[in-house]
């Protein structure tokens, strides 16, 4: 008895393991929702910039893309090379590494960015805030679609 107990209760602990693969989150839906953010997050980070506003406002945000950068490639995993209008190129999976490092690259300019933002450099962070911008343009030449 207590022993199909166990076998039935491992049973349902499969199958709803494999329900919980099924109905996950749409991973290439997903990575597109956090770029659309990005992009406006980086945009307003650069109309701060431009408008001389308070750049230690900006230290959060600047922290927040240094973790994003962190989990980005895991977005990608294989299988996620085609559907939902991805603009991921075939490089990402073939060139896993490269875009990891490409991603890094980022996270270590938005680290630098945060600490800018932090000592209130407004020179400094415009300066950053250019480096992070050309990582995002680096990585998009290499492995996103026009
Ligand atoms: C390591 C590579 C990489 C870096 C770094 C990167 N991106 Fe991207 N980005 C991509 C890829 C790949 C896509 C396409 C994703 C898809 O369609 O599945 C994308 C898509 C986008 C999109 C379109 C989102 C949509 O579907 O509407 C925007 C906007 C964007 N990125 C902005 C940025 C900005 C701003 C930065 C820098 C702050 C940046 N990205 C850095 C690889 C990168």
């Amino acid at each position: 008895m207590l022993k199909k107990l166990a076998l039935a209760s491992a049973m349902v602990l499969a199958a709803s393991g494999m329900a919980q693969a099924q109905s996950g989150p749409n991973l290439i839906e997903t990575r597109q929702v956090a770029f659309a953010l990005l992009g406006g997050d980086f945009a307003g980070i650069n109309a701060v910039i431009a408008l001389k506003g308070d750049v230690k406002t900006l230290e959060g945000r600047a922290r927040a893309i240094t973790r994003y950068a962190a989990i980005m490639p895991s977005l990608f995993p294989q299988g996620t090379a085609a559907g939902s209008n991805t603009k991921a190129l075939p490089e990402v999976f073939s060139d896993a590494a490269g875009f990891q490092k490409a991603a890094m690259a980022m996270g270590a300019a938005a680290t630098k960015l945060a600490d800018a933002a932090k000592a209130g450099d407004a020179e400094l962070v415009a300066t950053e805030a250019k480096a992070v911008g050309a990582t995002c343009g680096a990585c998009h030449n290499a492995y996103r679609a026009k």
